[in-house]
């Protein structure tokens, strides 16, 4: 045998006995582990290859899709074998076995081949279960204590308790409960919560869709007698309270209803199914009053103790009556939902009256407050919940009740009132509402009340940490702080302005955030649900409301900086987790609306929406911001066109696009002095950021930008387009000196100054409590932490390989700054850059996840002095010398850990 086919031999022999240097983990269906309750046809399925080596990859996958746990533990791919796939690729992939029956289970595992073409181990058993999939699988009715709609503006009758007593006998199985409480439920069994989830279902426009949960109640249910109960609650369903947004009069709103559907299986082959129906029975439950933005009513008075388990005597209990099914198409709710996430004890509680007590929780957030009291039956505790205090100490609701005091100063807002039972120590929270607050004021509890009286909840849509980041300076490190706070207490099952005085989905708030969110959290779940929610609510005419859902209200209104988060949430989804499916998805509405905006422009120019909202001082023409939109929508029309193979409408709106930018040019570029418009900062950032500046010009115009923010003293002045806008140009254009001492200051206007003021969250505007209506919870302002991600611990996208395939890691060392670190878990594994400077010495720390490749762009002018783990950097294992740019050294980078040093340049420009 020649020495060549020995080697070949060995290789071969090799791969089979030495385990692949990959391991598998966190297998994931539709972004959720082991869900249940899926119903795309085709799920996603994704997990994460991890490596102990530089360069580890995976080269090939074999997916087995079984129908039970034991097959797949034989090796059986009964549901589907994908067979040996030579491909790198990680996440999305589309199950492509046997069509799934509603209620089924598949198992899966994955193995992958590394890059010696070693097989790795399977990665550990892992699930899905589908939902109910089509409306014949549902029987039963919907019913309710009433079946009114069309209700009057403050007509808010009692909150309903169902219930259902049922035997099954011989041994469960398994059990699932596929459930829709409108507007939200709970369901318990036997006497027990089921789940942890609070206010579901999540908010959609119910007239369009509705989400089913799914519950497995296996181990609830017992042989003999069970009950189940419900309570349901008004939520977004049946809004009493008149507000600002004209939910009362929602074309859905009717009294609460339910439709449920339980299947159980039978160890002996039966399947016994439960449905809401006539058999059910009802009765008022202790809840008085429910509403979204008014709060809970309790009367514990009321309990009828026992009455969701059986031996309840439910004679005085009427029949459920049969209700109208809401209009909505029924899909599921696949995901993550909203819990407690933590629970806090106040930091103080001061008695500033006699009997009027104020609880500081030290935070403002989102949630409730978990009362532990003991007093007489009868008595009324009232909580009001609220983020300010006035002069005399007491809770002040005045800027974000406004919107509901002003058609009534007597509606309840943000307030809960609990009336004691009399039985020793008594626990309450409310069940379907949520409160914006830092401070509670508890009035007619009976005795002193210390910190131990109230439990506060903080509950969000759960979706799992992603990113985090600190630096040598403690400001940065708050204002990422109150920016993941403010993203949190936002995001409800859908993205919203502020949690207190609107909870709406207001589309442009929605869209600025979504960049830090998506490095806050994993939160693809809820992104693709609530842009299904706002193409739901898109006019024939390709109109969009500035508010998803809406109950008809806000058409009209942002223009394109708001509507265009129908086309920039679903791109930035594609950018951070490599994934088209939302773009591809809405690809006709995304269309729709830019053709919309063409028949509103004149002349190329668009100026029919809101100006740069909530600025400081400067004022900048929508005909600007809005034509902004317009041109990016166009291109990203195009690229998803080009996506989908579309290439004509591809040309089409890429023509559209050069057209949309010269007309911008011709109306607001000034040749003479290179500025846009009036100068403002926000029209000199929106011209670079959106791409609208001629190559030619765009220095001229960060000449003048800088300029600009120099006039104000170095600090900001625009609202929070401007926020997006002008520290990304100056990044990208090598002056993020310049936003990083505007960002940093700490007099007025600037996040420093807000932090000053006391701020945990971050404020709507820059005057934050002084301004009448301002809300001290607003996540629009936001984006300044996706920069400091992407410019200070320099991790980013590279749009040439979404998801996070190519990384860029750019980190800019700025003013005073000694260390900076950033990790992101991206969908294919962790990212994670971090830096020192000392003695003129820069060090980086980069992670790379396996499978990923990376350029890494150092601040060190020669790459001959740039070192990585003790040797020259040109050479090292994993390592290759792209080129310099400015007084940067760029290196291509395969995954793994590195640690770079060298000479930090004087001065640090960004690379091309
Ligand atoms: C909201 C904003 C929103 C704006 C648009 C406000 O009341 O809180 O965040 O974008 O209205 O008009």
């Amino acid at each position: 045998m020649n020495p060549k086919n020995i080697l070949v031999l060995a290789v071969v022999l090799l791969a089979g006995v030495c385990p692949a240097q990959v391991e598998i983990k966190n297998p994931r269906c539709e972004y959720l582990s082991n869900p249940a309750g899926i119903d795309a046809a085709s799920p996603r399925l994704s997990w994460i290859i991890t490596s102990t080596q530089r360069g580890g990859k995976q080269t090939a996958y074999q997916i087995l899709v079984a129908t039970s746990e034991a097959a797949l533990r034989a090796g059986q791919g009964d549901l589907w074998d994908s067979g040996k796939v030579a491909s790198d690729q990680t996440a999305q992939v589309l199950y492509a076995g046997k069509p799934l029956a509603s209620g089924q289970r598949a198992w899966w595992t994955v193995r992958v081949w590394d890059a010696a073409g070693r097989p790795s181990e399977s990665s550990a058993p892992a699930w899905w279960e589908m939902g109910l999939l089509t409306p014949d699988d549902w029987h039963g009715k919907w019913i309710g204590r009433t079946n009114l709609a069309g209700l009057a503006a403050d007509q808010a009758p009692a909150t309903p308790e169902l219930r259902r007593a049922f035997t099954l006998e011989g041994k469960i199985k398994r059990a699932r409960a596929y459930v829709i409480g409108l507007g939200y439920f709970e369901l318990s069994i036997n006497g027990h919560r089921i789940g942890d989830h609070l206010l579901d279902p999540g908010y959609t426009r119910y007239d369009r869709r509705l989400l089913y949960v799914t519950h497995d109640v296996t181990s609830a249910l017992q042989a003999g007698e069970n009950v189940m109960g419900v309570m349901l609650g008004h939520g977004w369903f049946d809004v009493s309270t008149k507000a600002a947004w004209d939910f009362d009069k929602a074309p859905w709103r009717a009294t609460p209803r339910l439709l449920l559907e339980l299947r159980v299986e039978m160890e002996d082959g039966r399947t016994v199914t439960i449905s809401s129906d006539e058999q059910w029975k009802t009765s008022d439950s202790p809840i008085t009053f429910s509403s979204i933005y008014g709060g809970e009513n309790y009367d514990a008075r009321l309990e009828q103790p026992g009455w969701d388990a059986p031996g309840f005597k439910d004679d005085s209990w009427q029949p459920a009556v049969v209700a109208d099914a809401p209009k909505g198409q029924i899909v599921a709710q696949a995901m993550h939902p909203i819990r407690v996430t933590k629970v806090i004890q106040p930091i103080a509680v001061t008695e500033v009256e006699p009997g009027v007590y104020v609880f500081d929780v030290g935070q403002n957030l989102t949630g409730n407050a978990g009362l532990n009291i003991s007093g007489p039956a009868g008595a009324k505790v009232t909580l009001r919940y609220g983020e300010m205090l006035d002069g005399k100490g007491r809770v002040d609701q005045s800027n974000i009740a406004v919107h509901v005091w002003r058609f009534n100063r007597n509606q309840q807002f943000q307030t809960d009132n609990y009336t004691l039972k009399g039985q020793g120590v008594e626990r309450w929270r409310s069940r379907f509402n949520y409160n914006g607050f830092r401070y509670v004021e508890v009035t007619g509890a009976p005795g002193k009340l210390t910190t131990a009286n109230l439990a506060i909840n903080f509950f969000h849509s759960d979706v799992p940490e992603a990113g985090n980041f600190e630096t040598s300076n403690p400001l940065l490190n708050r204002i990422w702080t109150n920016g993941r706070w403010s993203y949190l207490c936002n995001l409800f099952g859908i993205p919203t302005d502020c949690p207190h005085r609107e909870k709406n989905g207001w589309t442009g708030d929605a869209e600025v955030a979504s960049e830090q969110g998506l490095f806050y959290q994993d939160g693809i779940t809820v992104y693709e649900k609530w842009i299904r929610d706002l193409a739901d609510e898109q006019r024939s005419n390709g109109a969009l409301p500035g508010i998803a859902p809406t109950g008809g209200w806000g058409y009209g209104f942002g223009g394109p900086p708001w509507d265009s988060a129908l086309l920039i949430v679903p791109w930035n989804l594609y950018q951070y987790y490599g994934d088209s499916t939302a773009l591809k998805q809405h690809y006709e509405e995304s269309r729709r609306y830019v053709d919309y905006m063409t028949t509103r422009a004149k002349s190329g120019i668009v100026n029919i929406g809101l100006k740069d909202w909530s600025p400081w001082k400067a004022n900048t023409s929508p005909g600007v911001t809005d034509t902004g939109y317009y041109y990016r929508d166009a291109r990203i029309v195009a690229a998803v066109a080009r996506l989908l193979g579309k290439e004509d409408e591809a040309k089409k709106y890429d023509a559209l696009a050069d057209d949309i930018r010269a007309a911008f040019n011709k109306a607001f570029f000034n040749a003479e002095t290179g500025s846009y418009s009036t100068g403002t900062q926000t029209a000199l950032g929106c011209a670079l950021y959106q791409g609208l500046a001629g190559p030619e010009n765009e220095e001229r115009v960060v000449t003048n930008l800088v300029a600009a923010i120099a006039r104000t003293d170095n600090h900001l002045d625009y609202g929070y387009l401007g926020a997006q806008y002008v520290p990304s140009a100056l990044a990208a254009h090598g002056r993020a000196d310049v936003a990083y001492t505007m960002l940093t200051q700490t007099t007025q206007p600037s996040y420093g100054w807000q932090i000053a003021q006391g701020a945990t969250t971050l404020w709507e505007t820059w005057d934050g409590s002084g301004s009448q209506s301002g809300s001290l919870n607003h996540t629009f302002f936001g984006d300044v932490n996706a920069w400091m991600m992407k410019t200070i611990a320099g991790i980013n996208p590279d749009p040439a390989a979404p998801g996070f395939k190519h990384i860029l890691i750019n980190p800019q060392v700025l003013g005073d700054l000694t260390f900076a670190k950033g990790s992101y878990d991206s969908v294919h594994g962790l990212i994670a850059s971090e830096w020192t400077v000392k003695d003129g010495q820069f060090r980086l720390n980069v992670t790379i996840p396996a499978n990923c490749a990376a350029t890494v762009s150092l601040p060190i002018s020669d790459p001959a002095q740039v070192r990585e783990s003790d040797q020259p950097a040109s050479g090292a294992p994993g390592v290759t010398l792209l080129r310099t740019a400015g007084k940067r050294s760029l290196f291509a980078v395969q995954s793994g850990v590195y640690l770079f040093s060298g000479p930090l340049a004087s001065q640090t420009a960004p690379a091309p």
